[in-house]
């Protein structure tokens, strides 16, 4: 079976952090949203992946992915231009996936059984289709499924305002080429995108069954900030403590703490964990990293205390400041101004930052 990775979209919930990046790349605990579900892939046995680009970031993701041999994986880029819509996204890849069943996984959501059971248990002789599903408290905020009193699926609604259960849809399918007939008989959604789920619900209509399966694992759509610090705080619990850097004081690195090669906690500085600490990265004497933050990459920490954050990498972050539930983009300063008068906060922001003071 082949692999279709959804990395297109504009990212527009995640500004300004997607002002610079594709959201895919975020750094979920130092790693790339799109890793993760590369991962997934592997261990459903699929290596031969169709990547869809969007405009937003795509030679990032090129350079980030390359051809997929540091992986272990067979990379195809597919261009989709203009994000038109998944219906339009999963068309793009009717070439590429030839006339055998294959995968779809949006590049920003997170999961934490993988997708091995739900591509194993898909029988293309029963089904045209075959999605992941799992319970939410806002289902209009989703794609959302009514079943009947077999399990079976008998409608789909993209972000209804009545939800029919609160089943949705989670960005995992498995489809036949059979989709691609229906895709191309989309008309555009009240929000002026080819949805998916229109396509699923033509299925449907056709007569055709879809296999459900319900995922009982937390998953996680990285749409939003608050998205990306609650996925950082559910893989930030499965990590275990592993120092590959250098620790000047190991009594002051308390519990899972994963700190990356070239990465230094200085005497002095205290990392509570559960918290990833990137590669070359150094924690000055006068830090305090708590618990479920994530520091990225080659950056400098100091004086500051940090918790259940993420920084994106090459920061300098040393203003004696407490700094919560924050997402800090890559290469964002946070330093002192102490000695300058008139003392006060100086800033430079960017555009739709956010900053609560
Ligand atoms: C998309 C799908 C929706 C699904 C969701 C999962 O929504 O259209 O059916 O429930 O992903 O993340 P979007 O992220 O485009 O709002």
């Amino acid at each position: 079976m082949k692999g279709v990775l959804l990395a297109g979209g504009t990212g527009s919930r995640l500004y300004p952090i997607t002002h610079t990046g594709p959201k895919q790349l975020v750094p979920i605990a130092n790693k790339p949203v799109l890793d993760y579900a590369i991962e997934d892939f592997i261990d459903a046995g699929i290596t031969d992946i169709g990547v869809i680009l969007g405009n937003k970031g795509r030679e990032a993701i090129q350079q980030h992915l390359g051809d997929g041999s540091d992986y272990g994986v067979d990379i195809t880029y597919i261009i989709q231009g203009d994000p038109l819509g998944l219906a339009h996204a999963v068309g793009c890849a009717k070439e590429f996936v030839g006339d055998e069943s294959f995968v779809v996984y949006l590049g920003d959501d997170l999961m934490r059984e993988g997708i091995e059971e739900m591509v194993a248990d898909f029988d293309p002789e029963e089904y045209a289709a075959g999605i992941g599903l799992q319970e939410v408290d806002e289902p209009s905020r989703y794609g959302v499924v009514g079943r009947n009193d077999d399990d079976d699926i008998v409608e789909l609604a993209e972000k209804p305002d009545d939800p029919p259960s609160n089943l949705a849809l989670i960005g995992i399918y498995v489809f036949t080429p059979e989709i691609f007939d229906q895709i191309e008989a989309l008309e555009p959604s009240w929000r002026g995108e080819l949805e998916i789920t229109d396509a699923i619900q033509g299925l449907l209509d056709d007569d055709r069954r879809v296999q459900s399966h319900v995922v009982h694992g937390w998953w996680k759509d990285t749409g939003k900030p608050s998205d990306v610090l609650h996925a950082n705080r559910l893989v930030l619990d499965a990590i275990d403590r592993n120092l590959a850097g250098t620790v000047e004081n190991k009594e002051s690195v308390i519990g899972r703490v994963e700190l990356h090669e070239g990465a230094v906690i200085e005497n002095g500085a205290v990392v509570r964990g559960p918290v990833s600490i990137g590669a070359d990265t150094r924690i000055g004497s006068g830090s305090y990293i708590g618990p479920y933050t994530s520091i990225g990459e080659n950056s400098e920490i100091d004086n500051a205390h940090i918790e259940a954050s993420v920084t994106m990498g090459d920061n300098e972050i040393t203003a004696d400041r407490t700094i919560v539930d924050s997402l800090i983009g890559r290469q964002a300063a946070i330093t002192s101004s102490e000695d300058k008068q008139p003392t006060g906060d100086r800033m430079v922001i960017g555009r739709n930052s956010t900053l609560e003071l």
